[in-house]
């Protein structure tokens, strides 16, 4: 059985997520909100959102994806951080060594999109404006996905949705 993945997000009205290789949006609340739902588990995330983010999060491994054999994710110890060569290998990894942790797929947006087939779940933290940017969540297809859980304040919304369907048939088991 695929281990449990989930995607978390914080994606403008305009679906933006990302602007000019940063996040154009962020909050307090939501930023403890990320730290609460990952703690102890681990972060999946590209090589372009590591180097924004500058460190591994405490408390919490990420696998860097990168293609390029070279890069090292700073000076972060391998319990801390380490990077894989691609998704295949971040999912052997984490049914092996990780087995028994969360993994969080953390984005940008080219590993949304790579890895939207395998999530099982989604924490998207709606944002209720629109900014400019230049990377995006992919589509949130509601015969996909159903929400299960809200929390409305007022700048934003913490939204679950639960996988109902495969996206691609026979790709996943539905729950
Ligand atoms: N709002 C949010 O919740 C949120 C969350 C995360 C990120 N962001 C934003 O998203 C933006 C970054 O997203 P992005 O799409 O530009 O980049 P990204 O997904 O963070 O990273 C892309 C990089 O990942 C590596 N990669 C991608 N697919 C791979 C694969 N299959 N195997 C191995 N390596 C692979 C490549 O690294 P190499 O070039 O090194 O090979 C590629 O250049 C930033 O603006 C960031 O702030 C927003």
């Amino acid at each position: 059985m695929p281990q449990k993945v989930i995607m978390i997000a914080a994606v403008l009205e305009n679906g933006v997520i990302g602007a000019e290789g940063d996040q154009p949006w962020s909050h307090p609340d939501d930023f403890a909100h990320f730290k609460d739902l990952t703690m102890r588990g681990v972060l999946i995330m590209g090589r372009k959102t590591y180097e924004a983010i500058g460190r591994p999060l405490p408390g919490r491994q990420t696998l860097v994806l990168t293609r390029d054999a070279d890069f090292k994710p700073g000076d972060a110890p391998p319990d801390q951080a380490r990077t894989v060569a691609s998704l295949e290998e971040a999912f052997e990894l984490t049914a092996t060594e990780f087995a028994d942790r969360k993994v969080w797929i953390a984005g940008g947006g080219e590993i949304y999109r790579q890895a939207m087939d395998r999530a099982e779940r989604l924490e998207i933290t709606h944002v209720h404006t629109e900014l400019p940017g230049d990377v995006t969540f992919p589509e949130i297809d509601e015969a996909v996905w159903a929400e299960v859980g809200r929390t409305d304040r007022d700048e934003f919304s913490w939204v679950t949705y639960k996988r109902i369907s495969a996206a691609t048939p026979g790709s996943l088991e539905s729950d």
